[in-house]
C-alpha cells in the first residue's frame, strides 16, 4: 500500500487534503491524474447503470435535507458505532475493533464504557446555533432518491420496476477512518435505488449482484482478487432484509467495495408515516397500491478508485530498471495520449508536436511534455498509465510519420501524422 500512497503523491494522482498545515487526518485531495481518474470511473458507473437500460433515472439531490429525513430513515436513531475512550491517550476505539479488551492497546490505560456515537456531522442553517436549525449532512445518498419517488412517478410515470441513481459525496464521522481513501469522513458514493414489486425482490437482488459484479470485471479487476460475500443475520443494516457485498483483495485484506441490499418497502413506509404523504405506487394492470422494495446496489467511489489502482500497479524489470506501470483500463487511464518530443533543443520538432498534441487534445485526453529525456517521460507516463505514448524526432520531419508507443507491449508503431486520429479512435474506442 505505500508504495500505492508513495506513486499517488509523486505524480499527482492524490494528495493529503490541508498539507501545507501539516494535513487533515485521513482527508485527501484528487490532484490532476487522479481527478481524472475518478471522472473516468463515474462516467462508466454512469453509462453501465443510466445510459445503457431503459429503466433507470439518473439524479442530483442536494446533501443538506430537511432534518426529519433523518428520523424517517433511522440514521437518528440507529446511526451509531459503540466506541470507548481511552482515560490517559484520549485515543478514541470502536468497541467492535477492542474485541472485549478492558485496557486501551496503544498505551494499555483505562478504558471508558462502550458508548454510543452517532456518525452523522452535524451543523446549523442559518445563523442562529441552536437545535431547532440544526441539520445534518448526508451520510448517505439514498434517501435523496427515496423523497423524490412521488416527483419521478408524477414527470416520468416510470412502470415497476425503475430505479434511480445518482452519484455525490457522503459524510460520516467514522472513529477509525484509515487505509489510504478506504475509510474517510467525507467520501462519495455511487448508489441506485430500483423499486420492484415485492414478489421480484428475491430475484432482482441477485441480477443486481451479478450485473454489478461483471461491471468491476469488466473494467479490469482481476477475477481472483474480486469475491462476493453474503452478509450474516447479525450483520444486516436496521433497514435491510439481505445484503451481498462485493469485496475486493486490498493489500490490508478482504474489504467491501460496493454492498447490494433488499432494503424491502422500510424507507418509503418510513418517509410515508413521518411525512404524512401517501407514498405508494398505484399498479394500473392489477388496480391495486402498494409499496414496492428496494434493492439498493451502494459502492463508493473513492473505494473503487482504490482498487483499480491496486489491480492496475506493476513492477516490470526492463533490462536493469524497474518499469512502475498502472496497467489501468482504457476507459479509466487518466491521461490517453502522451506527445514527447524526442529533442526539445531543436524548434522545428518541439513545433511539430505541439501542433500534434493540440490537435488531439480535441478528441482525447492528450498531454504535452518536454521536460526530460526521452526514457524519463516514458517511466512518467507509464506511472499514470497513459495509452499511447508519441514522439516525433528528425525522420518525422521528412517522412511525416510519428512513433506510437503502446504502454502495455512497449511496442512501437510508426503512423502517418495524417492517419493518426483515425489510428488512435481505433484504439480508444469506448467499451
Ligand atoms: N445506502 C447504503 C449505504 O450507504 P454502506 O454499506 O454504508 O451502505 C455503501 O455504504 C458504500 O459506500 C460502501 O460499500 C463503500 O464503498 C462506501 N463507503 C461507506 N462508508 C465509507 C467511508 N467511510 N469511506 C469511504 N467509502 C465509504
Amino acid at each position: 500500500m505505500d508504495k500505492i500512497v508513495s506513486l499517488c503523491k509523486r505524480r499527482g494522482l492524490i494528495f493529503q487534503s490541508s498539507e501545507v498545515y501539516g494535513g487533515l487526518s485521513n482527508t485527501w485531495d484528487y490532484g490532476p491524474y487522479g481527478v481524472e481518474l475518478k471522472n473516468n470511473l463515474k462516467k462508466a458507473w454512469w453509462k453501465s447503470v443510466v445510459y445503457e437500460r431503459d429503466d433507470i433515472f439518473g439524479m442530483d439531490a442536494a446533501i443538506l435535507m430537511h432534518p426529519k429525513v433523518w428520523e424517517a430513515s433511522g440514521h437518528l436513531e440507529n446511526f451509531f458505532d459503540l466506541k470507548s475512550d481511552c482515560k490517559s491517550c484520549k485515543k478514541r476505539f470502536k468497541a467492535a475493533d477492542l474485541q472485549d479488551k478492558k485496557i486501551c492497546p496503544e498505551c494499555g490505560g483505562e478504558l471508558t464504557e462502550a458508548r454510543p456515537f452517532n456518525l452523522m456531522f452535524e451543523t446549523y442553517q442559518g445563523p442562529v446555533k441552536d437545535d431547532s436549525n440544526k441539520i445534518y449532512l448526508r451520510p448517505e445518498t439514498a434517501q435523496g432518491m427515496f423523497v423524490n419517488f412521488q416527483n419521478i412517478l408524477d414527470s416520468r410515470h416510470p412502470k415497476l420496476p425503475f430505479g434511480l441513481a445518482q452519484i455525490g459525496k457522503a459524510f460520516r464521522n467514522e472513529i477509525t477512518p484509515g487505509n489510504f481513501t478506504f475509510r474517510t469522513r467525507e467520501f462519495e458514493q455511487m448508489e441506485i435505488e430500483y423499486f420492484v414489486k415485492p414478489s421480484d425482490a428475491d430475484k432482482k437482488l441477485e441480477e443486481w449482484i451479478d450485473y454489478r459484479f461483471s461491471w468491476y470485471l469488466g473494467l479490469g479487476l482481476k477475477k481472483e482478487n474480486l469475491r462476493k460475500r453474503p452478509h450474516g443475520k447479525d450483520e444486516l443494516a436496521h433497514y435491510a432484509k439481505a445484503c451481498t457485498d462485493i469485496e475486493y483483495n486490498f493489500p490490508f485484506g478482504w474489504s467491501e467495495l460496493e454492498g447490494i441490499a433488499n432494503r424491502t418497502d422500510f424507507d418509503l413506509k418510513q418517509h410515508a408515516k413521518v411525512s404524512g404523504k401517501d407514498l405508494q405506487y398505484f399498479d394500473d394492470a392489477a388496480k391495486e397500491r402498494f409499496y414496492p422494495y428496494i434493492i439498493e446496489p451502494s459502492g463508493g467511489v473513492d473505494r473503487s478508485v482504490l482498487a483499480f489502482l491496486v489491480d492496475a500497479y506493476k513492477e516490470e524489470k526492463v533490462k536493469d530498471d524497474t518499469r512502475v506501470v498502472l496497467s489501468l483500463h482504457k476507459d479509466l487511464a487518466p491521461t490517453k495520449v502522451a506527445v514527447l518530443p524526442l529533442l526539445r533543443n531543436r524548434p522545428e520538432i518541439v513545433g511539430l508536436a505541439k501542433k500534434i498534441a493540440q490537435d488531439l487534445k480535441k478528441s482525447f485526453v492528450t498531454v504535452y511534455d518536454d521536460t526530460g529525456a526521452i526514457g524519463k517521460l516514458y517511466r512518467r507516463q507509464d506511472e499514470v498509465g497513459t495509452l499511447y505514448c508519441i514522439t516525433v524526432d528528425v525522420q518525422t520531419l521528412e517522412d511525416k510519420q510519428v512513433t506510437v508507443r503502446d504502454r502495455d507491449t512497449m511496442q512501437q508503431e510508426r503512423i502517418s501524422i495524417d492517419s493518426l486520429k483515425k489510428y488512435l479512435l481505433e484504439k480508444l474506442a469506448c467499451s
